[in-house]
This record gives C-alpha cells, structure tokens and sequence, in this order.
C-alpha cells in the first residue's frame, strides 16, 4: 500500500530513469497514481500523475519535463500511491510541498492525526494543496524550520509528532546533498553502493542495482548524504537522534531477482501460479523427518512444550492468508484433535475471545507481514500475554518482528496483487504444523511417515495437474465468460469449503463479478433460489467420504438447470454421470486432506482466464493493492 523510493549519488547522472524503474516494482504496493521530484539547479521540480508509472512515465520524457540536464541529480524521490485519504487524482499524488515549495516528501502509511495538525497548521498561515493526510508533514517541517530548526531536527521533531504509520523520504532545495529518511510502521530500507545509496519501501524495487541493504526498524531514521565526494549514512532513533546506531547489512541471494521478472510469462500472475509446485516443494524442504515421520519447524523449536501442552489454536489473517488459515484449522482438528479459532484479524482486534492465553497459542498468517489489521492483533494479542507466532513471507517484516517466533513461508516475492503461491506456502507450512501438532498428540509415527511420503509427492502432482487442466479451464473460463454468466457459486465440503472460499475470493478480485462460496449442503437453505440456466456453480468433490452425498446435491444443481463444472479426482469422474457438467479431472490422492493443494490450482487459472476474457488488468486488479498498510 503506496510505495517509496528516493535515491542519493555522489556520481551526478540522471536518476530519472532509476527513480522511474524502482516505482515500476513497486507497483504492486498500489497505483492509483504516481509522483517524482528532483531537486535541480538548487530547486525542487516535481511531476506527478494519475495512473501507474508503467503507463504514464517514460524516462526521457519526464526528464524533459524536469529539466534534467547533462550535469545530472546528485538525489530525487518517487511514490506510488494507493489512495486512502483523497481520492486519487494529480493534486493529491506525491511528493508533497512545503509552501515555500522548498521540501518535498514522500509518505507510505497512514497519519492519524493529521486532522488537528492540518487545523493548527492552517491557523498558523500554512496552504494546502492536497486532501491528503501526508500533506501536513511538509508543512510541519516547515513551520519547524521557520521557528529555528535544522532541517534534521525538524523532519525528526516531526517525526516525532505523527500518530499513526510511516515510511517517509525527504529532500530540501536548501540541503541539496541531503536524502533523509524515518520508519514507523511501514517498511523502509536502503541499498548501499559505492557511490550510491538507494531507498525503498522493498528490496524488491531495488535488486536490479544492489542486493546489500540496511532494514530501518521502527522509530529510526537514517541521514544519506554525499560529502567530500562520496556517499555516507548515518542511523539513528527518532527520540534518541545523537546516538548513532551501527547495523548490519542483509544480503538477497540472486533467487529474488528471477521473482521480479515475469520471463517467458504474459504477466505475473501467470508465473506465479506456476511457480506453486517449486514453492510447495522450497517450502517443505528440511522441515520434515521422515524416519520419525514428524515435522522439523526450526523457528518454533524454543516452543515445543508450549505447542505440547496448548488446548486450543487461534489464528488471525487476512483475505487469502485467512482462508489458508482455514484449511490450517480443519488439518489441525483433524490430524491433531486439537480445537482451533479462525479470526479474520480485524476483528479479532477489538473482540472478546474467551480463551486464556495460557492455554491457546495463536499463529499469524500474512503474506506480507505488513498487514495493518494482522499487526495490530499480534500486538494486542501480546498485550494480552499471548504467545504469539507467524507464518510470514517476507523475511523480516513488521509481522514478523512483532511475534515471538515463526515459521517463514517461503514463497519468494509476489508480485501479482491476487496471492498463489504464497497462498501455496502457507498450506504447505500448516500441513507440517498440524503433523508437529499431531504427533506430539498420539498419532503414531507410522501415520506421520504416510502423510509425509504423499506431501513429498504433491510438487510432481501439482505439475500434472496444470499441465492437464489449464487448457480446458481456459475453454471453460472464455466462454462462460463469453456468455454473460455474471452469477458463479463456488460449492463443496468438508476441507474443501476453505477452497471456495478462496477460489470465490480470486475470482471476485479479478472477474470484479459479485460470487459466492458455501457448504454443499447450505445449497438448499437458500443459495438454490439464484439457480438457473444463468448461474454456473463449480463443485469441488473428489472422491472422497463425501463423495455421495456430493452427488446428491450435484442433482439438485442440475435439476434447477444450472450449469455445472465439477472438480473431481479421477477416480471421481469415472463415478460420475457426465452428462449436463464440465469436468475438471486432478489426481487422485490417498490421504483427502491433501486435496486442498491441488484443487485450488485449476480454479486459480478458471479466475485468471475469465478475467482476461474479460480485458481486465489480472496483475494489477482494480481497487486492491497487495499489502494494505490501514485499518
Ligand atoms: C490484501 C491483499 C490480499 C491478501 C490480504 C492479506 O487484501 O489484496 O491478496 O490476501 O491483503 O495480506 P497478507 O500480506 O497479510 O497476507
């Protein structure tokens, strides 16, 4: 949710084109609309615009319209937003300014209090040109500096005065050799090179120029500046700003770069989705013992009598981490015989959950580690003195910072607003958790040895099942989509009704079609009455226990003359009447609770192809951004 970068050089060149490629990674994090600003022949020049930066900056041109010389910029600053407060449009696209058009900031996260600030800067003569929240720092540095502060001080006193989130970059025509930066809540970090350092919201906007970054952690700043030739930087707290503090450097293996481009791919999305059997595959590898047929989750190993003993399982994500959750809850249950809550995190925060914290232990589920809702559950959690852990994706992230321990899904970057295959992970972390939880719970080391022999296969399985569904979903999906069916219910039960969930989720985040998910058998409790020829239902119902039952309700469907897909195992379709429904064959498995693994993948690609079929943008959904920084 918004993205920053800024960049600082002692080698002056046109940092235009840098500025412009860093946003382009980052547009996953929201774009709505996009900024950059320069300070050149001691002013600050900015442009900003409606849309993302793939669509409306081309380098040259918006160096033209700066008026980048041959003499170059020694720094500049880009955004892209993903609008909170004020809608999107160019005025309130960053950087801001400061009235004396002297600083220029720009903001990812969200200021509380910017309503008493915006009304006291007012009162003291400041003019707005924004509806935004951040606009309100650049004035505050302002004033600061008017009534005597340094630039420093004043961005840091500012700082200081924000309630709420931030990851902010400032510069000032007055200090043109200055880039400062300060974390709260949003991520921040920097790359550093010889002659340049670089800051991001992510690595990942950063990799092509260096892999060796500090990671800002909250309350701190960092000062970049070029003196006597050459680059520095100088890190300290927001309260504490005279101490300086020495931190390491975290290097990215060259892994992550193949994450940031979409090779032989139409778009990310694509890739992603058929990257999940490699990640299912990274994800599980050495956390498994298969001589006792237990799991080996090395973050957790200072918790072991704490998972022991637990009575209870609570979880808190949300979106698609959520209905991950879900299937984690039924695994657990199953295999473990061990209760367990899902909580959607925003709600989870404010309610009363009667479970004492010595007997639950509570896991957090986020793809980014950066979701507002889930964060602020884990800190409420720990307020409440529970032990709390994570399942994150992004290595050293907010969420991940803030549990006790934790397992890290390892899915790479995603890009792809719409999650897979960190989705993908996350199943694959809760099969190895419910098996840790169940072993340590009486199931016999034999058990564990057999769920884990057929987990080890789910990569190869995975594979097939793309390569033997895809072109059939994709007929499917384009002409479903060709004939205007705008009602689609995603059906099953048991553990697959947490792939309804999810597949209803993809689907509505691409299609931007209203869909529903529900039990099979709450179909005739109400769902049945939108049945007709213009309603598609897809049922997932391999063969499994309730493989009959299923059927049963699959004549219903038909009998309303609905139209059908049903996604069955092999074994499943050769017990089905295949008249009047589309068939969608997976592998067939042994142990049903790995079906969540594969079903979910031709139901992916089903969202993917419809909303192509649809002309719609399956990268960069409309309305969404990847990680939502707000409440
Ligand atoms: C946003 C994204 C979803 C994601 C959810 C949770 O809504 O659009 O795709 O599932 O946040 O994100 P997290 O990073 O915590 O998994």
């Amino acid at each position: 949710m918004c993205g920053i970068v800024g960049i600082i050089t002692s080698e002056k060149r046109n940092l235009v084109p840098e500025i412009i490629s860093s946003l382009k990674n980052l547009e996953y994090r929201g774009y709505d609309s996009t900024g950059i600003a320069i300070i050149n022949t001691g002013e600050i020049r900015r442009v900003h615009r409606l849309g993302a930066p793939s669509d409306v900056f081309v380098p040259q041109q918006i160096s033209e319209e700066l008026g980048v010389t041959s003499d170059g910029l020694s720094v500049a600053i880009g955004h892209n937003r993903w609008a909170t407060h004020g809608k999107p449009s160019e005025e309130n696209a960053h950087p801001h300014f400061d009235c004396t058009d002297t600083l220029a900031i720009v903001h990812n996260g969200t200021i509380l209090n910017h309503e008493l600030l915006r009304k006291e800067l007012i009162a003291l003569g400041h003019t707005f040109s924004s509806t935004t929240d951040t606009e309100v720092i650049p004035h505050l540095i302002e004033q600061k500096i008017k009534e005597g502060s340094s630039v420093k001080d004043a961005f840091l006193d500012t700082a200081a005065c924000l309630d709420g989130s931030f990851g902010l970059a400032l510069i000032s025509s007055n200090e043109p050799d200055r880039l400062l930066l300060a974390k709260h809540g949003s991520p921040l970090l920097f790359g550093v090179l010889k002659d340049t350092l670089i800051a991001a919201s992510s690595s990942n906007a950063i990799l092509a120029y260096t892999n060796t970054f500090i990671t800002l952690a909250d309350g701190e700043y960092a000062d970049l500046s070029i003196g006597s030739g050459n680059v520095s930087y100088k890190i300290g707290t927001i309260q504490d700003r005279e101490n300086l503090i020495t931190k390491e450097t975290t290097t990215i293996t060259d892994h992550s770069r193949e994450d940031m481009s979409m090779g032989e791919y139409e778009s990310f999305m694509k890739k992603e989705i058929h990257e999940q059997p490699s990640v299912f595959r990274t994800t599980i590898l050495g956390r498994y013992d298969e001589t006792t047929g237990d799991a080996v989750l090395g973050g957790l190993i200072d918790y072991e009598d704490m998972l022991r003993h637990a009575r209870q399982v609570i979880t808190v994500a949300c979106g698609t981490a959520h209905n991950a959750a879900l299937v984690g809850g039924i695994l657990i249950e199953t295999l473990a015989n061990l209760p367990v809550r899902n909580e959607i995190a925003s709600e989870f925060r404010y309610k009363k959950v009667p479970i004492s914290p010595e007997e639950a232990i509570l896991f957090a589920v986020s793809q980014s580690g950066e979701t507002a809702d889930t964060l602020e559950s884990v800190k409420e959690a720990r307020r409440k003195g529970y032990t709390t852990f994570g399942i994150v994706n992004v290595v050293g992230s907010a969420i991940a910072e803030a549990v006790d321990a934790g397992v890290y899904a390892r899915a790479g970057f995603e890009i792809g607003v719409a999650s897979t295959k960190a989705f993908i992970a996350q199943l694959a972390i809760f099969y190895l958790l419910a098996i840790k939880l169940a072993r340590e719970r009486g199931m016999t080391p034999q058990e564990g040895q057999s769920i884990l022999n057929e987990l080890n296969k789910i990569p190869n399985l995975m594979i097939k099942t793309l390569e033997t569904t895809e072109s059939e979903i994709k007929r499917l999906a384009e002409n479903y989509a060709s004939k205007g069916i705008r009602t689609i219910n995603f059906l099953g039960r048991g553990i697959h009704v947490p792939i309804c969930i999810e597949a209803s989720l993809k689907f509505k985040e691409l299609t931007y079609l209203e869909t529903g998910s529900y039990p099979l058998g709450e179909l005739k409790h109400g769902p049945i009455a939108i049945i007709d020829n213009n309603a598609l239902s897809i049922i997932i119902m391999p063969h499994d226990d309730l493989f009959a039952l299923n059927k049963n309700s699959l004549e219903q469907v038909l009998s309303k003359g609905g139209n059908v897909i049903v996604v069955t195992d092999e074994l499943g379709a050769q017990n089905l009447v295949l008249q009047d429904i589309e068939v969608i064959i997976i592998p067939t498995l042994k142990n049903q609770l790995l079906y969540p693994a594969l079903e979910i993948l031709p139901l992916q690609l089903f969202a993917y192809h419809y909303a192509r079929a649809l002309g719609n943008n399956v990268d960069k959904p409309r309305n969404l951004a990847k990680s939502v920084t707000v409440e």
